[in-house]
């Protein structure tokens, strides 16, 4: 039971953590727009053409660029993630459109903990207006049911205590952030030994118990953690969207007008929006584990940093237990590890 607790306050450390992210990246807007005008970013010399992918998202989110920041490249970006953004479930957005009228649509956040679901919200609210709602946008962060929670025991059972009063389930269209399984800062971990899908001692996998609002989940490891909660989406009885967190980070623009069409919305005035002007403030808060869009850009764009923290156990155990059919379906690689087929 003790061990349930501190894998549950992790839990919540690690999503403290990506909002602090979100923060930071406000905060680095925030104070570039108190220097300097958006129209007159310098054009920094040291960019290749290869490099334009993550240089455009920085710079439209106005994020000023040190020149001696070595910017991932397009392929640092593709042997991880593929070549071209993961498009959304045509068929099923057909069958959502079929199933519910325009003007009861709702395009609502799920996710894994800490896969940027705060982030998508926030993309979504600002971009995107599904027209013929009496009020509001038709976007909701969180899914009636609960973004964290997975939907077999939750949906129709379950109102999320913020986001889910007086929100019918079925109308909803929930839009699943889904992230790289490697890249470990997103799981539970200690700092000495990250991912930690194994005990270090043992090579046992180190099972995980996850609180949920209607009942406790044990998941053999991290990896079947993963592997179990995307697939009841995946393989879900209603229609269901996703996207993947890189795609936020290096086409976020693609990603969410993609997400947008899929409800019949429509791309709202104005300029691709980062974040919200309102939640600037929210710079003063400041954390050792604090990345702005930057840092997240350089991190998630470095293969190198794909496996920061693994042992050769971690990863082998990965390799032989993540589901491949949906590793495929993203598009996320195998990384390699040093001498080993
Ligand atoms: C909920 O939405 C579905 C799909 O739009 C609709 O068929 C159903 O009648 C709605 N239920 C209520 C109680 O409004
Ligand atoms: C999900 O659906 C696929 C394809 O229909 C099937 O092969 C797989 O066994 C299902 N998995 C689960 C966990 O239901
Ligand atoms: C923003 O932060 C400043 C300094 O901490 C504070 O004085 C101000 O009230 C905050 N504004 C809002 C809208 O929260």
């Amino acid at each position: 039971m003790r061990e349930n607790g501190r894998i549950v306050a992790v839990i919540l450390f690690v999503s403290l953590d990506m909002f602090l992210l979100w923060s930071a990246i406000e905060s680095i807007e925030g104070d570039y727009h108190s220097s300097r005008p958006a129209a007159r970013l310098p054009v920094v010399p040291s960019i290749r053409p290869e490099q334009m992918l993550a240089f455009s998202t920085l710079r439209t989110a106005g994020v000023a660029l040190p020149s001696s920041q070595q910017l991932p490249t397009r392929s640092d970006i593709s042997s991880q993630y593929g070549d071209t953004p993961v498009g959304s479930n045509d068929e099923a957005c057909q069958e959502y459109r079929r199933l519910v009228p325009k003007s009861q649509r709702f395009l609502a956040v799920a996710g894994l903990f800490n896969t940027g679901t705060h982030l998508l919200g926030n993309l979504l609210v600002r971009n995107c207006q599904i027209d013929g709602h009496v009020k509001g946008t038709g976007m909701r962060m969180v899914v009636p049911w609960g973004k964290h929670n997975p939907p077999l025991t939750h949906r129709l059972r379950n109102v999320a205590k913020v986001g889910g009063k007086g929100v019918n389930q079925t109308s909803v269209l929930p839009v699943v952030v889904v992230k790289d399984p490697y890249h470990c800062s997103h799981w539970l971990h200690d700092s000495d030994h990250c991912p930690a899908i194994v005990n270090w001692n043992t090579i046992a996998p180190n099972a995980v118990t996850v609180k949920y609002a209607l009942d406790f989940k044990n998941y053999k490891s991290h990896i079947e953690f993963w592997n179990e909660w995307n697939r009841e989406y995946i393989n879900a009885s209603f229609p269901a969207i996703f996207v993947r967190f890189e795609d936020l980070l290096f086409d976020a623009e693609r990603a969410i007008t993609g997400l947008c069409k899929c409800v019949e919305g429509r791309r709202r005035r104005g300029g691709f929006r980062y974040v919200e002007e309102s939640a600037k403030n929210s710079s003063t808060v400041s954390h050792q584990g604090a990345n702005g869009l930057l840092s997240a850009i350089m991190r998630y764009g470095n293969p190198q940093k794909r496996l920061e923290g693994w042992t050769k156990e971690d990863w082998i155990y990965a390799r032989d237990h993540l589901d491949w059919e949906i590793m495929a379906r993203f598009k996320y690689s195998l990384p390699k590890w040093p001498g080993v087929q």
